[in-house]
């Protein structure tokens, strides 16, 4: 594909899996087949190939009470700066407007400047961190958790349900739900590292207790996603052996639809918000 040639957008399947998977690893992201999967099978989609070769995609997955999350926005090196992020997330609004859905994504910097001129506002802030090795003390274990309870958690932190995301993660071999007095949070397998997140509880140290607990029973390394203004959280991991490696900017398209009751700490991935 030339770069004054029209972009043809179509429609992804199921079978784009593995396609999709070198665009995420190209751009050293974490999601596995089983998110791609995810996207390709409760979500809509699209994507630009070059000849075979699937160049650049974007998702629009529809959740509940007229919510959306736009993500995989990924178009490969020698294919950017060219309109075609422009013309996916066009896509994916479409697709949104049809529904009346209200659209929100988790932006990287990279993105905040492509949404940013479409019309998406900032809300809240994350920020990545990542977890080669434990480095403090042993932790009290912490107990498995029930599917249920971390849903209940989960739709008072982002104030709309998302049922069929979370039994799914749970339902996977090697994810697991932990709890520990008030606290719950989900852990599950990516490309290159265990995921943390959502970690929702009543307090900082329940939250912090928690993370450690699971870092000690298991082998990472492991990212979370932390809510910025949690500062006390975010200074808690900085301070255990956490790195920050990157800001995410949550934005939002379209009519305000939720009235979350409780932040999250920490977030079921940017690419599920
Ligand atoms: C971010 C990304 C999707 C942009 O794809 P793209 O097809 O190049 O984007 P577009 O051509 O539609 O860019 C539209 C506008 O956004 C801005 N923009 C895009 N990439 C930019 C960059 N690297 N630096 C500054 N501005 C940029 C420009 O204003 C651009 O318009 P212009 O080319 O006329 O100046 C692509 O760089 C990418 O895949 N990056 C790695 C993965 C990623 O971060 N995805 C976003 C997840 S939220």
């Amino acid at each position: 594909m030339a770069a004054t040639e029209p972009i043809d957008i179509l429609k992804l399947g199921i079978g784009d899996a593995e396609a999709g998977l070198v665009l995420s690893a190209e751009a050293g992201w974490n999601q596995n087949v089983a998110d791609w999967r995810y996207f390709l099978s409760h979500g809509v989609v699209y994507g630009v190939r070059d000849r075979d070769r699937l160049v650049a995609t974007a998702a629009l997955l529809p959740y509940s009470a007229g919510n959306a999350w736009i993500s995989m926005v990924l178009v490969t090196a020698d294919f950017r700066r060219r309109g075609i992020a422009t013309r996916l997330i066009d896509a994916c609004l479409g697709a949104a407007v049809q529904r009346n859905l209200t659209t929100w994504l988790d932006a990287t910097p990279a993105g905040a400047t492509v949404y940013g001129p479409l019309g998406f506002t900032p809300t809240l802030e994350l920020r990545r961190l990542r977890l080669l090795q434990p480095n403090g003390a042993e932790a009290p274990q912490a107990c498995s958790g029930s599917v249920d309870a971390l849903i209940t958690r989960d739709t008072g932190a982002i104030g709309f349900e998302r049922n069929s995301l979370l039994s799914e993660f749970a339902a996977r071999a090697d994810s697991r739900i932990v709890s520990n007095r008030r606290a719950v949070a989900l852990v599950r397998s990516g490309r290159t590292a265990r995921h943390i997140g959502p970690i929702l509880a009543d307090g900082t140290d329940e939250a912090l207790v928690l993370v450690n607990a699971i870092i000690h029973a298991e082998s990472g390394p492991w990212l979370i996603d932390a809510v910025h203004s949690r500062s006390e959280f975010l200074d808690g991991l900085v301070g255990s052996g956490w790195n920050i490696e990157r800001p995410f900017q949550r934005m939002r398209f379209g009519r305000q639809t939720t009235s979350p009751t409780q932040l999250p700490f920490a977030v079921a991935g940017p690419e599920f918000g």
